[in-house]
């Protein structure tokens, strides 16, 4: 059916001049003057010497009633197409029936008022299974919360981009407007927060929601399996605070596995991260006694002295600890030396004794 009529096309075949008003509010007899117009077009087509093996309807087919602007469903919702952006799309090149593919078959229009949702899984495999165990498609298909995202409802369906076109929905800069469209008091957090001022400067370092959350094996955030893993996260940026960290004693604690103590998130936050100097930050020097005293109910100025960041390797920063870290390694060198030379002449001295009783 590729070589429709040229009139066909056009706001002139019958199709589409109803396509204006009989679409928008079809009523049974319009859509049966639809079904003869499709119908004709479709003789039409056969008519002009198309091979009688039926071929899957073309985009030009689909769009002779989809391009129309102003199509619309009995309900009002559009059904129009813009067909120039979705051949500027990443599927430009697919045929509508590539994702529609209960159309594949279709021998005569019109078709059925309701198609089968479009499996983008079909092609994209490895995501669709990651998607499928993420919270969203728990919400959506478990929960029944038809809020919840599907594939389109953050990649679009005929304007869909590469990752790496700026328009994308999901280029970086535009991933925390794609999931504040929902998680809007998330993101005016984040907007505010270090992080998101550092990506509206166009700073290419700047985490947005993916990098921490990723984008389709979204969790549950209250898990520890996931809190210890964005900890992570936060340190394959902030290398020299996470090394800190590790060494303290949060740190060498969360490592084992037991999150509960403190992970990042739990004294800086997770959205609404600011710098120390600023008074927003939940460690600015104001209000560290509340954030540590979520855990040491009897936090007061003078222990909120101990630096969680404590440095044993700076000695400019940290003199006390970097001694008594130095201290503390050479105790250790310096026992196992003691015990070394000990146990080599306990050894010596038992041997010649055996050899002595031998002789
Ligand atoms: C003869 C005109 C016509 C042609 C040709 C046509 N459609 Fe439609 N299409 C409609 C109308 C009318 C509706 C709205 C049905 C309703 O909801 O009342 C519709 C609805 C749809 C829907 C929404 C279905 C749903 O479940 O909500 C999809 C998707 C669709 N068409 C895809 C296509 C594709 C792909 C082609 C080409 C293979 C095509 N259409 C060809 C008239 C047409
Ligand atoms: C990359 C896959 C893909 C391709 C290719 C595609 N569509 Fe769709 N289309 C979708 C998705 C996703 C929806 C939303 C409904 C759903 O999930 O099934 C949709 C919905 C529609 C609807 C219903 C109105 C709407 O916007 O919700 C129409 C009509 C439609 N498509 C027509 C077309 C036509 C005509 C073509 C070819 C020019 C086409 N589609 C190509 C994925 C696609
Ligand atoms: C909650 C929003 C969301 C949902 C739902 C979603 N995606 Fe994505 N998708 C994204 C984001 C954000 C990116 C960019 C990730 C990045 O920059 O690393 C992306 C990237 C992609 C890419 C580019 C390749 C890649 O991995 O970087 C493909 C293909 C893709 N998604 C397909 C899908 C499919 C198929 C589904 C449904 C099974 C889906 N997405 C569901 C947000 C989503
Ligand atoms: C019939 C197979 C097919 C279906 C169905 C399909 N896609 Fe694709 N998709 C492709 C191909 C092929 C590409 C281009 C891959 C490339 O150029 O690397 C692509 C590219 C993409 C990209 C861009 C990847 C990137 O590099 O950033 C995204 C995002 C995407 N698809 C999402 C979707 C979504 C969402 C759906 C469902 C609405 C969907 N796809 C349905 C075949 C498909
Ligand atoms: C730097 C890492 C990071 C970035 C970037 C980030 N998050 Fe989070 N997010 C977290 C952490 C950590 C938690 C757990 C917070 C807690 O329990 O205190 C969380 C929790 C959540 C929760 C569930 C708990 C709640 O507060 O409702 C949602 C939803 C969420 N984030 C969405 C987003 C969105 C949307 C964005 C982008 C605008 C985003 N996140 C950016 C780290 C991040
Ligand atoms: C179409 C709306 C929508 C979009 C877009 C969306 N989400 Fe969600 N998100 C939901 C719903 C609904 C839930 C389930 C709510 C619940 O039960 O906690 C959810 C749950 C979450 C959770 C788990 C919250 C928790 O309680 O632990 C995180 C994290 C999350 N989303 C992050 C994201 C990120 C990151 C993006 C963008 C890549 C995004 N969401 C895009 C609607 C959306
Ligand atoms: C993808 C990289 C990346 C990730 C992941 C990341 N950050 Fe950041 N962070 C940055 C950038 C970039 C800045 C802004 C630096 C600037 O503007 O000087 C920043 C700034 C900060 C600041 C302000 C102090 C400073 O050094 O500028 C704190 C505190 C901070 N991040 C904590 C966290 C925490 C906690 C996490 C995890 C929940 C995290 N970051 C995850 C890149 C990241
Ligand atoms: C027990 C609470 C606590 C934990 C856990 C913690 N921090 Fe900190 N962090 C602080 C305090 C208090 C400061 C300010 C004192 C300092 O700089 O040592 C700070 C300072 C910082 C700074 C510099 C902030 C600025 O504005 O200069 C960054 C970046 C940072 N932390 C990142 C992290 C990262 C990444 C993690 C997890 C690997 C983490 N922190 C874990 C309490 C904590
Ligand atoms: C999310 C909870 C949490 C937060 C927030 C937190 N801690 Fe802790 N911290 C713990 C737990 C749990 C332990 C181990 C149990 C214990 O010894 O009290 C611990 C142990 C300690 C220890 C060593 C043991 C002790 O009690 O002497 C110090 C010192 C300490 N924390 C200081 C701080 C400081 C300073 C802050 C704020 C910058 C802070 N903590 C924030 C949970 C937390």
């Amino acid at each position: 059916m590729t070589g429709l009529p040229a009139e066909a096309r056009t706001r002139e075949g019958g199709c589409l001049t109803t396509g204006d008003r009989a679409l928008r509010g079809l009523t049974m007899f319009s859509r049966f003057v639809l079904a003869l117009a499709a119908a004709g077009l479709i003789s039409t087509a056969a008519a002009a010497g198309q091979s009688a093996a039926p071929k899957p309807p073309a985009n030009e087919d689909c769009l002779t009633c989809h391009s129309d602007a102003d199509a619309k469903r009995a309900d009002g919702r559009t059904i129009a197409v813009d067909a120039k952006r979705f051949e500027g799309s990443t599927h430009g090149p697919m045929a509508c029936v590539d994702c529609h593919a209960d159309l594949a078959t279709l021998v005569e229009f019109p078709h059925a008022d309701t198609l089968a949702k479009v499996a983008c899984a079909a092609c994209h495999d490895d995501i669709g299974s990651q998607y499928h165990d993420s919270i969203h498609a728990w919400a959506k298909e478990k929960a029944g919360l038809n809020v919840a995202p599907a594939c389109a409802d953050c990649h679009g369906r005929h304007d869909i981009a590469k990752k790496t076109d700026p328009a994308s929905r999901v280029a970086r800069a535009n991933i925390p407007s794609t999931c504040g469209r929902c998680h809007d008091g998330i993101k005016k957090k984040y907007d505010a927060g270090v992080h998101g001022a550092a990506l509206a400067k166009g700073d290419p370092r700047a985490p947005v929601c993916a990098d921490c959350h990723t984008a389709h094996s979204i969790k549950r955030a209250d898990t520890e399996a996931w809190r210890l893993s964005v900890t992570a996260e936060c340190g394959s940026c902030h290398i020299e605070s996470q090394r800190t960290f590790r060494d303290t004693f949060h740190g060498q604690v969360t490592s084992l596995g037991f999150v509960r103590v403190a992970a990042c998130a739990d004294c800086h936050g997770a959205h609404d991260i600011y710098r120390r100097s600023d008074a927003r930050s939940t460690v600015s020097p104001a209000r560290l006694v509340t954030t540590c005293g979520r855990c040491h109910a009897d936090a007061n100025a003078g222990f909120v002295q101990y630096d969680p960041h404590a440095d044993r390797v700076n000695k400019a920063l940290n003199p006390t600890l970097y001694y008594a870290g130095k201290f503390m390694n050479l105790l250790l060198l310096g026992v196992f030396a003691f015990f070394g030379i000990h146990t080599a002449l306990w050894l010596r001295r038992a041997i010649v004794a055996r050899r002595e009783a031998g002789r």
